[in-house]
């Protein structure tokens, strides 16, 4: 099949949808590697998941270089040191390297989600699970969170505050695809916290699981330092690079011959689930629902 212009990148197509009418019209077949379908196969070529690895890792470290306290415990000659408290908020791919990486620099971890299938990767990296009744997981989400309703949000957000005043560090990461980030952490829980306590969110470019978060910024409340960065690879470009550049060339592998001739598999799961338009229309399901609504 002859094709026309072929355009692969990160389009955000959820939120910029002008961009994709545009490309539509302009009949430019496009690509956009943060819809991969999450399927094992994808795997190898998942910018997001590349993406929150450094994003989970990076906002611990940033979180332990911030806060006034040592992370690990500690019997010195002048007192035992308490181990830091971190809450993490969300346990995705970030939040479960954030656990990872908190937990190695030895600090106690709790764990929010809706998601009962975390709760088991949780326990195993060595943190608690704190379980919140009557979320809504909905088996049919791709492996992605859902909406939750009134009830629980009002339940989650109370057990959220009786673990975070008690928490010397919290990482957000929750997120829901396509749709604003779920608010956690309320005003009022960051001002019950411990003065010197650091929050640090990476859900900031979508609204934020705190309300005090503010995108690319940091907010001082209280004492409390709150730091709103989705963009943590940028502090670590020669991973990130090289992690983001592996996993396009594996898709790549996908649509291109040996001998680098342009060959789009249509039965293709992946292929056909990364695209985003294609013939004068929108071919992806999600994309096309939410630019109707
Ligand atoms: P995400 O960035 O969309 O969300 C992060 C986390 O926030 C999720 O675990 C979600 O359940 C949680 N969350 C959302 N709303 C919440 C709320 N109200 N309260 C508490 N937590 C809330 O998720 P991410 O990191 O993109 O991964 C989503 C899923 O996709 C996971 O199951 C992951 O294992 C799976 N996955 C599969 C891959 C594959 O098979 N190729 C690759 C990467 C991820």
């Amino acid at each position: 099949m002859k094709e026309g212009k072929v355009f692969l990148a990160v389009l955000n197509p959820y939120f910029n949808t002008g961009l994709v009418k545009e490309l539509a019209a302009k009949n430019i077949t496009s690509f956009s590697l943060d819809v991969i379908p999450r399927t094992s196969r994808a795997q190898a070529m998942d910018i997001l998941s590349s993406m929150a690895t450094v994003a989970g890792y990076k906002a611990v470290l940033t979180a332990a270089n911030t806060l006034p306290k040592f992370f690990p415990m500690f019997m010195t000659a002048a007192g035992t040191i308490t181990p830091s408290k971190v809450l993490i908020l969300g346990a995705g791919v970030a939040g479960l390297q954030a656990v990872a990486t908190a937990r190695k620099l030895g600090a106690v971890v709790e764990v929010f989600d809706v998601r009962a299938a975390v709760k088991e990767q949780v326990v195993g990296l060595g943190a608690k699970f704190v379980d919140v009744e009557g979320a809504v997981d909905d088996k049919t989400a791709g492996g992605y969170a859902v909406e939750q309703t009134e009830e629980f949000k009002q339940r989650q957000a109370q057990a959220v505050h009786d673990h975070a005043i008690k928490s010397d560090v919290i990482i957000c990461t929750a997120q829901i695809p396509g749709k604003k980030a779920p608010v956690l952490l309320k005003k009022a829980t960051v001002e019950a916290m411990k003065p010197g306590s650091v929050v640090i969110d990476i859900a900031a470019s979508t609204g934020g699981n705190c309300e005090y978060t503010q995108d690319n910024k940091t907010v001082v409340q209280n004492g409390i330092t709150i730091i709103g960065n989705s963009f943590f690879a940028v502090d670590m470009p020669s991973d990130a690079s090289k992690m983001f550049g592996k996993n396009v060339i594996n898709f790549l592998k996908l649509m291109v011959t040996k001998e680098g001739a342009l060959n789009l598999n249509w039965d293709d799961d992946i292929v056909k689930g990364t695209a985003v338009t294609h013939n004068k229309g929108i071919v992806h399901e999600r994309v096309k629902s939410i630019i109707n609504q």
